[in-house]
């Protein structure tokens, strides 16, 4: 039997923050708190077991349409773990990048963010991309956009899949290869619509503030498990 290799990108929908408070009778926000040590765990543990690319939806498009002082505590979250997590991602070699429409973010947490992914930019063991105000379709209008703009004499000749992955906020990254999302939701929301064509998806009821090191490690073993087909039949892959 084959051992087949761990992912090299993970994406996380990181979900269940309120749910896992709700059960332990506190508000919502103290599952965002938690929530962030998972984030820490998890990319710790990404980094030993030789994952280079985690990518994280942490805020959506349409999470705005939450109340606001919940709104305002996970500004208030993201800013703050920029600056508390900045030594400890230095320290691990961690390239972190902020992906989304950053525009609709105070000009305060632009400049962090901004600040954050300038003095990472030459780490080089892991990639961490923070999904913020990201909506996979708010992405895919972006990038139209920008190959509008590039391309004065556009013509159905410039448009193929290479092009519209290099207008992608997540452009020169490899597509992830495993999606987990925690909390027992099947469904994408709206994360990373193109990207994740071929991701092979795991879904736990695990909320997301008791996702650690097991919980990771057991979605990476379910994955080594899985065949990657690609459309193509079982007996073409086994010939390689
Ligand atoms: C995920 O947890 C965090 C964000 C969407 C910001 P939720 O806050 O969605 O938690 P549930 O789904 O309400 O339990
Ligand atoms: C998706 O979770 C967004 C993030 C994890 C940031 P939601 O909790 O917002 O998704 P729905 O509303 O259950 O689809
Ligand atoms: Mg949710």
């Amino acid at each position: 039997m084959v051992l087949r290799k761990g992912p090299q990108h993970i994406a996380i929908i990181m979900d269940g923050n309120g749910r896992w408070a709700q059960a332990k009778g506190l508000p919502r926000i103290a599952g965002h708190r938690e929530g962030a040590n998972s984030l820490r765990e998890v990319l710790k543990v990404c980094a030993e077991i030789g994952v280079k690319y985690l990518t994280v939806y942490a805020f959506s498009t349409e999470n705005w349409l939450r109340p606001q002082e919940e709104v305002d505590f996970l500004m208030d979250l993201l800013a703050q773990s920029i600056e508390d997590e900045m030594p400890e991602l230095m320290h691990n070699q961690v390239k972190l990048n902020f992906l989304g429409r950053l525009s609709s973010f105070s000009s305060e947490l632009q400049q962090r963010m901004k600040q954050a992914m300038e003095k990472t930019k030459m780490n080089n063991r892991i990639t961490l991309n923070v999904m913020v105000n990201y909506g996979g379709r708010a992405e895919l209008v972006d990038a139209f956009r920008s190959i509008l703009a590039d391309t004065p004499h556009l013509n159905a000749g410039n448009i193929d899949e290479p092009t519209i992955s290099n207008y992608l906020y997540t452009k020169g990254l490899p597509d992830p290869d495993l999606l987990i999302r925690t909390a027992n939701e099947m469904r994408v929301s709206n994360f990373l619509l193109w990207q994740i064509a071929y991701a092979e998806i795991y879904v736990t009821p695990t909320f997301w503030p008791d996702f650690r090191r097991e919980q990771l490690l057991a979605a990476v073993e379910d994955y080594k498990k899985r065949t990657r087909k690609y459309g193509m039949t079982k007996e073409q892959v086994n010939a390689g």
